[in-house]
Order: structure tokens, then C-alpha cells, then sequence
């Protein structure tokens, strides 16, 4: 199970990041807040969130990780089919992200390009209905762009702000080089309000335990469609290389496999074993950038990617509010191993300035002016 033959079938031949500039510890936020940090650290296990600055929003995360994962690839802008950008940080109920990154790539020509909204689950359901198209073959030779970015904040106070952050992945889907993405995926929908924001609002709207108890509701369901008539449903959990989550804050990820332990009778010894070996790994970026909403996923499989075999199959769990979820299998391709997008992760790191709680107070109260967004008039008329 763990292993099969590289294959060159459908999947991602690019991946780019792109983290903001800043950031700030939660023992600061602990302090504006007057709370304990281990509520942070331990209770949701959160250690960085990372923060955008003034002016700085999900086109620029956008367009920096799709500019990297280009940069990476063999292709060029005029062998893309079709821009997709999956994000709940829409800057226009009208015009979609796409056309702004497009717009800032020198896009234009014979390519579809749309904005994909179900809020965490919008990257996935992008990258999925590129991979159908690339297997549709409705434009033969041509790849997709696929970006999810997101700016994850929360009304000051909110229980939600520790797990603010922000970031974006861009993957282009062409052949498998970096990974292949099966066709089969398993799929579970359900309308609730755990999470929600409605139009006119700045910050989401949310039910924080109904959130989890969705959360943990879907991953079950999803994992016993994968796992439907196994009869060692352990051993078939171990057999592959890693799982990844949505990573609303990481306790969360880790409630989920509790719910699996449940939904498949797993002993403590087996649930211990499954976390640590199959999934911890793969949270140790989300916990230095907080929740990145559509992008959170992508860069949990981003980091575990790098660490696979060629060949090595692992699964991706995408959750998104409302609730729909969705659960498939990720051949390590031949250059997973390279994992060329960890410079970009570890150079923003590295490179992003942390603020003291006074400078987050201060953009805070700045940020509303950076969601109006009214075009110049040089953009309309080009
Ligand atoms: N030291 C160590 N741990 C502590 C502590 C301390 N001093 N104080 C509290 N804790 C622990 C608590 O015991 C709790 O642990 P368990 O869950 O294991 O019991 C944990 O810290 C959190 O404490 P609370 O439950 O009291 O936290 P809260 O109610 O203040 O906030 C939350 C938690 C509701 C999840 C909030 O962060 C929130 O609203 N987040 C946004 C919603 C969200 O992320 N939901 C996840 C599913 S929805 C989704 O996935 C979509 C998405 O991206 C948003």
C-alpha cells in the first residue's frame, strides 16, 4: 500500500509558497489578551500566527506562490488552460480572485480562469476540478494554475484569534512530477452554520464546538468510505506513508484522529502510533503560520511531501465549512523528494519580521481599509 510505481499520471508538476512578512509569537497575544499561553501553545498548539501587513493581502500571497511554483516549472504562462484560486478572503462577490492574479502574471488569452468558494475546502475543490479537466483532455498540452490563499482573522477577542495566519500554496496540474492525485476521492457534505460570513461582514461568524464536532463528523465519514469493508483498518491506516489534514489550529487535527480511533476501535498503544508516525509530522509548518483557511492543507501536504520516497502514497483530508469535506490518495512523484518549495517556506520563515502586541493592536484597527478594493482606473481601462 505504502508504495507503487512512479507513475507520470496526472497531478501536481509545481508546487510554490508564499508566506506574509510578518508575524507574532502567542505569548503576545497571551498578554493583550490576559491569557495563558499554554491555552495557545498546548491547547491548541499554536506557536506563530503568521500576520500581513498593511496594504499586503491574498493577491500578493497569491501571485508570490504562483510566481514560485512557475519559476519551477518547465512550462510557461502561455502553456496555462486554465487559473483557478480557491480562497474565502474574496476581495468582489463579482470579479473573481483569478482575474487579479492574472492581471499581476500578464495572463490574457485562451484560458478559463474562476474564483472557487467553499470556505477551507475551496484550494481542494480547485485543485480537484483541475485534475478532472486535465483528465477530460478539453485542452490537450495545456496545464492549470491552481492557487489557494487566505487571510485568517477573527474579530479582536474572538476565542478564533490564536489561530489566526495567512499564506498560499500554488500547484500547477500537469503530469505527476511532484505528485500524482488518484482519481477516486471520497467525498462528504452536510449544510450547517459551524462557520460562517456572511456579506457585509468582516470577520466570520462561529460556532466553535458544533465547528469541531462537524470537523470530526466529516473525517469520519470520509475515512470509512476509504476504509469501507477493510478488516484491519489499522494496519491499512499505517500502510501509507502520512496523512494530512486541514489545519484549523493543530489540537484540531488531532481530535480528528481521536474520532477515527473511535469510528475504528484503535487502542490507545494504535492511536498514539498513528498520530506520531502518520500525522504529527506534518503539522510543524501550520504551527509556525497559524490557520491559512484554503492554503492550511496544502501546506501541511507541502511539508510532508518532501519527506516521501517516490512512490509513496499518503491521503489529504480537506474540510471546509458549511460543511463539505473530501478525502483522496497522493502518489509521491520523482521530485517530491527534491521538495524545492521548502526554500520558500523557510526563507519567508526566516525572513518575516515578529511584532510586539502593539503593533498588531495598531494594524488591526487599520485593516478595514485594506479590504475596500476599488480598482484604479488604469486597471479598468486595460
Ligand atoms: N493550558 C493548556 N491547555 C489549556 C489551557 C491551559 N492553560 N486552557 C485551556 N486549555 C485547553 C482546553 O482544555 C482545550 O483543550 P481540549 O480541546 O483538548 O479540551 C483547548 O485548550 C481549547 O480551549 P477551549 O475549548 O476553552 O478554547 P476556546 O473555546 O477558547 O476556543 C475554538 C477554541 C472554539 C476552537 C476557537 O479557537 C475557535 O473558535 N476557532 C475557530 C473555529 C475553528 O477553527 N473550528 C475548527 C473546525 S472548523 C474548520 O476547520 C474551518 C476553519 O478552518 C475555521
Amino acid at each position: 500500500m505504502s508504495h507503487s510505481e512512479p507513475q507520470a499520471a496526472v497531478g501536481i508538476a509545481s508546487i510554490g509558497v508564499q508566506l506574509p512578512p510578518l508575524a507574532m509569537d502567542m505569548s503576545e497575544l497571551a498578554q493583550l489578551r490576559g491569557a495563558d499561553v499554554n491555552k495557545y501553545r498546548h491547547g491548541l498548539g499554536c506557536d506563530v500566527m503568521a500576520l500581513c501587513p498593511e496594504g499586503y493581502g491574498v493577491v500578493d500571497l497569491a501571485v508570490g506562490a504562483a510566481k514560485r511554483a512557475l519559476g519551477r516549472w518547465r512550462g510557461d504562462v502561455s502553456d496555462i488552460g486554465l487559473v483557478s484560486v480557491g480562497s474565502e478572503s474574496a476581495l468582489d462577490m463579482s470579479r473573481p480572485l483569478s482575474a487579479w492574479v492574472a492581471s499581476e502574471l500578464g495572463l490574457r488569452g485562451n484560458f478559463r480562469s474562476y474564483e472557487v468558494k467553499h470556505a477551507c475546502y475551496g484550494g481542494t475543490l480547485a485543485l480537484r476540478q483541475a485534475v478532472e479537466w486535465k483528465l477530460a483532455n478539453v485542452q490537450p498540452g495545456k496545464a492549470a494554475l491552481v492557487i489557494a490563499t487566505d487571510v485568517a482573522l477573527y474579530a479582536e477577542g474572538d476565542p478564533g484569534e490564536p489561530t489566526q495566519g495567512a499564506g498560499a500554496v500554488a500547484m500547477i496540474v500537469e503530469d505527476g512530477l511532484v505528485a500524482s492525485i488518484a482519481r477516486a476521492s471520497y467525498p462528504y457534505s452536510e449544510p450547517a452554520f459551524d462557520f460562517w460570513r456572511p456579506v457585509g461582514c468582516a470577520f466570520p461568524l462561529v460556532e466553535g464546538p458544533l465547528s469541531l464536532d462537524c470537523y470530526q463528523r466529516a473525517t469520519a465519514a470520509c475515512y470509512e468510505q476509504l476504509l469501507a469493508g477493510e478488516a484491519e483498518p489499522f494496519a491499512r491506516l499505517m500502510a501509507y506513508g502520512a496523512h494530512c489534514f486541514h489545519v484549523p489550529f493543530p489540537k484540531m487535527v488531532k481530535k480528528a484522529v481521536s474520532m477515527l480511533g473511535q469510528a475504528f476501535t484503535l487502542d490507545e498503544g494504535q492511536l498514539t502510533a498513528f498520530f506520531e508516525e502518520k500525522v504529527q509530522p506534518s503539522l510543524a509548518w501550520n504551527k509556525q503560520i497559524g490557520n491559512a483557511y484554503t492554503a492550511s492543507l496544502w501546506i501541511s501536504v507541502a511539508d510532508q511531501l518532501r519527506r516521501l520516497a517516490p512512490g509513496t502514497i499518503m491521503t489529504a483530508f480537506s474540510y471546509g465549512s458549511g460543511f463539505g469535506a473530501e478525502l483522496f490518495e497522493i502518489t509521491a512523484g520523482p521530485e517530491c523528494a527534491r521538495g524545492a518549495w521548502a526554500r520558500d517556506v523557510e526563507s519567508d520563515l526566516a525572513s518575516r519580521r515578529l511584532v510586539k502586541a502593539s503593533e498588531y493592536t495598531k494594524l488591526r484597527s487599520g485593516e478595514r481599509r485594506v479590504t475596500a478594493s476599488v480598482p484604479p482606473a488604469a486597471a479598468i481601462s486595460a
